[in-house]
């Protein structure tokens, strides 16, 4: 039912900060909603893709999916109410801010804001990147993926697979329990994990178009070396080739490219693994750390490899 994750709404205290990471560093347009308070940040053609407003509590982040059309918003409200979940109807000031026709929104277990809403508008002016850039993948393939640290992972799940809508991409167990969802093409739009620490956002997936694009991000974060959470590697599931940059509020943006897409006969699978090679997550225990090394070290002896699919790229060969 659920067909994309359209956008993300953040609450900072770091405003200035977030505006000029997303400028300046990743590419996105910056638009100014009311200045020092609330921006809109664009990646494509749409009204917004995130919704940044200044706060003086703690920073968060809530996500903002998208199905087709009024009818299925009320099948939805109603799901979401017969499983216990309080829902609340967007405002017309939230409407407007975003930019879509009808939202309704709540709280999942971990305390995530969730929203829901159908017709998010189109922009009135062309896409304008903040850097020199081919441009986003979105699409009907939503603005990305979002991974979550949850406590409540069978209740997450649930919500997720049985009331969302949402089908398995694939799952392990070791070295914790991760889930991947989909809902479009795009190989996950969700990654639920259970660590046994506590619930948090850990990373928002946003997929260049051209491969240099995501270098040139990667060629930044050098100069920086702290802002970088995970090395530049390739995930073994969606292929995606990336880098994870800290965000001001110290969750995180992982900046890809070439990420696979499914189709209808998908098979779910077990994985062996998180990447072929590389990511080395600079955040883990030195014992973990050096457990995921095996992993890549065991998969380069057995040579896995995965071809590299894309149609995304925007700059032409000279003829
Ligand atoms: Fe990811």
């Amino acid at each position: 039912m659920i067909k994309a994750l359209s956008y993300v709404v953040v609450e900072t205290p770091h405003l200035e900060a977030w505006m000029e990471q997303a400028e300046k560093h990743i590419g996105l347009q910056v638009e100014v909603v009311e200045a020092g308070r609330c921006v809109r940040l664009r990646a494509d053609e749409k009204f917004q893709r995130l919704l940044v407003t200044r706060t003086e509590g703690q920073a968060s982040m809530g996500m903002g999916f998208e199905l087709d059309n009024a009818e299925q918003l009320q099948t939805i409200r109603q799901r979401l109410e017969e499983a216990g979940y309080a829902t609340t109807e967007g405002t017309a000031e939230e409407l407007a801010l975003r930019g879509v026709a009808g939202m309704i929104h709540f709280r999942d277990p971990d305390g995530v804001r969730l929203e829901v809403c159908h017709g998010l508008a189109d922009a009135a002016t062309p896409f304008v990147p903040g850097r020199p850039l081919g441009g986003f993948r979105t699409g009907d393939m939503g603005i990305g993926h979002v991974a979550l640290i949850t406590e409540h992972f069978d209740e997450l799940s649930h919500l997720y697979r049985n009331i969302f809508g949402f089908r398995v991409s694939d799952h392990t167990q070791a070295p914790f329990r991760v889930e991947f969802l989909h809902c479009n093409p795009r190989h996950h739009t969700m990654g639920l994990a259970h660590t046994g620490g506590p619930a948090k956002i850990y990373h928002l997936m946003l997929e260049y178009n051209d491969f240099d694009d995501l270098g040139r991000a990667y060629d930044m974060a050098l100069e920086k070396p702290e802002s970088i959470g995970v090395t530049l590697g390739r995930h073994i599931n969606d292929h995606t080739t990336s880098f994870y940059l800290k965000n001001p509020d110290g969750w995180m943006f992982e900046l890809g490219w070439a990420s696979r897409t499914i189709g209808p006969n998908w098979q779910v699978e077990e994985l062996q693994g998180m990447s072929l090679w590389g990511h080395d997550r600079t955040w883990l225990p030195d014992h973990k750390r050096e457990e995921a090394r095996q992993i890549l070290k065991r998969l380069a002896a057995q040579g896995v490899r995965a071809p590299v699919v894309t149609n995304s790229q925007t700059a032409k060969a000279s003829q």
